[in-house]
């Protein structure tokens, strides 16, 4: 795991933007995994003015999101297809075609996810998956469990997880309570990560993702058995890792 922590959340974005840019610049028909939440928009910020500046091309790139709440219709300004029209792809030329996000409306979440693993694999896999971390220290939709869920399935979210994304919704009844997210094994299968974390309230899932035991009741500790990892945090999220780690650029493993 390389760990970079940077002195604000627009650095954060900028930093991984940076990254993005390298395997977009390498690979012109990379395939992209992608999140949504608040934390990747300085990211796709950064992106978009790359892409509008100096004319980083998307047009050939593949994206995957990561999840999408169960019984949203793209449409839906709640939803993470809309998030994700919004914040990145209408500033990029990327072609719709090749923007993939689970259908939160469709009728069968297994077959759904079964379609959503076979389509990832037919573009090749995953070149650069980019991930946010919830409180619980979930990624993607994954919560704490007993086990580690492998592919793309259906989730019943936490409590913590309602309430936490409860801010983007009139009120707290509003959340849906299922998702269809990318599994463990979906997310481990990718050849880059890279994690993103900023604020003091992900602190400990930060330290619970970097230095604690690697477990299914905080999912983001399996990314330490990944080969290629980096963790980019502003220095709130990074406030309860060890001194030895905080404050610099820093390779620890
Ligand atoms: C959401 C998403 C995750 C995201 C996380 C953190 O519920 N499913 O992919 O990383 O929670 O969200 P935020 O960045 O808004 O804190």
């Amino acid at each position: 795991m390389r760990i970079i922590i940077t002195d604000s959340y627009e650095e954060m974005g900028m930093e991984a933007a940076n990254i993005v840019a390298g395997q977009i610049y390498l690979k012109p028909n990379s395939v992209l995994g992608l999140a949504t939440g608040s934390t990747p928009v300085s990211m796709y910020q950064r992106l978009a003015a790359v892409h509008k500046t100096v004319g980083l091309d998307f047009s050939e790139v593949t994206t995957f999101n990561l999840d999408e709440y169960i019984g949203m219709s793209p449409e839906n300004p709640q939803s993470y297809h809309y998030f994700m029209q919004e914040n990145f792809f209408k500033h990029i030329n990327i072609n719709q075609d090749n923007v993939f996000i689970p259908d939160g409306m469709a009728e069968d979440m297994i077959e759904e996810g079964e379609r959503y693993e076979r389509l990832i694999e037919a573009k090749g896999g995953i070149d650069l998956q980019v991930l946010g971390i919830g409180q619980n220290a979930h990624i993607g939709f994954n919560e704490p469990d007993i086990k580690f869920a492998a592919t793309t399935h259906k989730v019943a979210l936490d409590d913590e997880t309602i309430q936490a994304n409860s801010r983007f919704f009139a009120s707290v009844k509003d959340v849906p309570r299922y998702a269809i997210s990318m599994g463990i094994k979906t997310i481990m299968m990718a050849e880059h990560v890279i994690l993103l974390a900023n604020g003091k309230n992900k602190a400990e899932a930060v330290y619970k993702a970097v230095c604690g035991d690697v477990t299914p009741e905080a999912p983001a500790s399996i990314l330490q058995l990944h080969r290629d990892v980096v963790v980019i945090v502003d220095k709130e999220a990074a406030s309860r890792l060890p001194a030895a780690i905080r404050g610099i650029h820093i390779v620890k493993k």
